[in-house]
């Protein structure tokens, strides 16, 4: 329901009180680009666009706004792919709490290799603050920019160096987080071994907005490893690249990144970034993007793994180099690929339908297949590409008509390969109809009351995660 305009005027005039009018947007101007997602296929409007500058704000903002019944919808970087960032166009009574200015970023402690941040610092700047004590963060990925820690640690963050170091959850070594009711929870501690019962950071990654807002972060960092070598690797097919890459985890310990390039995405962004083709494959051929990183030179691990006779067989090209602008050309062929889709779209005026699903290895190849069959039987372009290692394949549809049929058709088949119709990018809005094909309604119904326990007005991020309680 909308509010009423008495309802509105004063809750914004509760929100200035608790964070100051500089930091309460109302304007249609300045509200517009956070009611819109990055890629221009969900949003809606917002009442005003609140930006606390502390844990305590957030714990005033958040009973204001149960006290007055708005929806509130917390964002970040406004980087996610699931429409759960944005306000929803069916909830007008809907409050975005930023948390830009939660950017802090303290000390590095090289002993215990970690960090507290606040939830708006984004990847690229806490990666940039650490490596003067020669560290880095576990986990990247191309909007790193934009993207923010909260934001990763609240959609369970995967990118392209999970093949080593594992998701976002695996790298929160503590949470500050304020639940509905303004209750502060968690700890910055940082102590590697805890039983105490229930754990916060395990309850809030991946918990998409919708169980509190997350303020603060102690995250685990890595050792930087200076010395990289980068090889690009024409394959003869999907499952040539689930071997290539199950053997160089063996035979290579360096690996930091496999990343799965199909040849129609390596065709876009070639254009994109005015480039030819940098190998060529055969037909059913795919690239995979391997890069390593070491305190010593990983070059001689890679080109002999490369060259062992039980990967040799499937590999039908390779590039390999340790030139520091070689190498970022080669990256760049993968790091772009979601940049140069966004291109696409816009020339086209039609948003892309993005699906991120990951199936066990050996049902990759088919799941594929059966992505492209829907993509030409609606006339549209698919776009695949993804994280080799963990049969993460980002389908990327251009073009589109029917986003209903084809999202009906691959996510089945995703479900009874086994897979999960989320891989990383979490189920948003997005997907939350197509939920029940992986989570039972016994395992949905012990998840709301969860959810229900922790915001029992339902008003952080409706409609994420799940479409509603099914009946026991
Ligand atoms: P937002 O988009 O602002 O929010 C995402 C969700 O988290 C929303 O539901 C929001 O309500 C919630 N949220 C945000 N902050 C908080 C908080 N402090 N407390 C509670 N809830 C919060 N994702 C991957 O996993 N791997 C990739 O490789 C990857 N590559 C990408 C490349 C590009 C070019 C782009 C545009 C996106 C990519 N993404 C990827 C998706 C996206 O960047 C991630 O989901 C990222 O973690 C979102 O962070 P954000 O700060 O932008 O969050
Ligand atoms: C990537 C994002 C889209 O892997 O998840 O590039
Ligand atoms: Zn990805």
């Amino acid at each position: 329901m909308p509010a009423t305009p008495a309802k509105h005027d004063a809750l914004v005039a509760d929100l200035i009180d608790a964070v100051g009018a500089p930091h309460v947007l109302v304007d249609d101007d300045e509200r517009a680009g956070y009611e819109i997602d990055w890629t221009g296929r969900y949003g809606g409007p917002c009442t005003a666009v609140v930006r606390p500058g502390s844990t305590n704000e957030v714990a005033a903002v958040l009973p204001l706004c149960a006290r007055y019944g708005a929806c509130v919808v917390t964002q970040g970087g406004n980087t996610g792919l699931v429409g759960g960032s944005v306000p929803r166009p069916t909830a007008p009574f809907t409050v975005v709490l930023s948390t830009q200015r939660l950017d802090a970023i303290g000390e590095a402690d090289p002993d215990a290799l970690q960090v507290t941040v606040g939830a708006g610092a984004t990847l690229a700047a806490v990666r940039d603050r650490v490596a003067a004590l020669d560290l880095d963060i576990p986990v990247d990925f191309a909007a790193r920019d934009s993207a923010t820690i909260g934001g990763a640690v609240a959609t369970n963050a995967g990118g392209s160096r999970v093949v080593r170091f594992g998701t976002m959850r695996h790298h929160v070594a503590g949470v500050r987080a304020v639940l509905a009711d303004g209750s502060v929870v968690g700890s910055l501690a940082g102590l590697p071994k805890e039983t105490a019962g229930l754990h916060w950071p395990s309850l809030l990654a991946g918990s998409e907005g919708t169980l509190g807002v997350i303020t603060e972060i102690r995250l685990r960092l890595v050792p930087t490893f200076a010395n990289t070598a980068t090889a690009l690797v024409a394959v003869d097919g999907l499952s040539g690249a689930a071997r290539l890459a199950g053997r160089l985890r063996c035979e290579v310990p360096s690996i930091d990144q496999l990343e799965l390039i199909e040849p129609e995405a390596m065709r876009l962004v070639t254009g994109h970034l005015g480039r030819s083709m940098p190998l060529a494959v055969p037909p059913g051929g795919s690239y995979v993007l391997v890069e390593c990183a070491d305190r010593r030179d990983p070059l001689d691990d890679l080109t002999s793994a490369l060259a062992d006779p039980a990967t040799a067989g499937v590999i039908v090209d390779a590039l390999v180099t340790t030139d520091a602008a070689q190498r970022r050309q080669l990256i760049e062929h993968r790091d772009r690929l979601t940049e140069a889709i966004a291109a696409d779209a816009s020339a086209s005026g039609t948003p892309v339908f993005k699906l991120d699903v990951a199936v066990p290895l050996d049902r990759l190849a088919e799941l594929v297949s059966i992505a492209r069959t829907a993509a030409a039987a609606d006339g549209a372009r698919l776009i695949p590409f993804g994280h080799v290692a963990e049969g993460n394949v980002h389908l990327n549809y251009l073009d589109t008509s029917d986003t209903e049929r084809i999202a009906a058709t691959v996510l089945t088949a995703v479900a009874d390969a086994g897979g999960t119709i989320s891989a990383e990018h979490g189920i948003g809005i997005a997907k939350a109809r197509w939920l029940p094909l992986i989570r039972s309604a016994g395992e949905r119904r012990a998840s709301n009351a969860v959810r229900a326990a922790l915001d029992p007005g339902r008003l952080l991020n409706p409609g994420v995660l799940d479409p509603g309680v099914p009946e026991a």
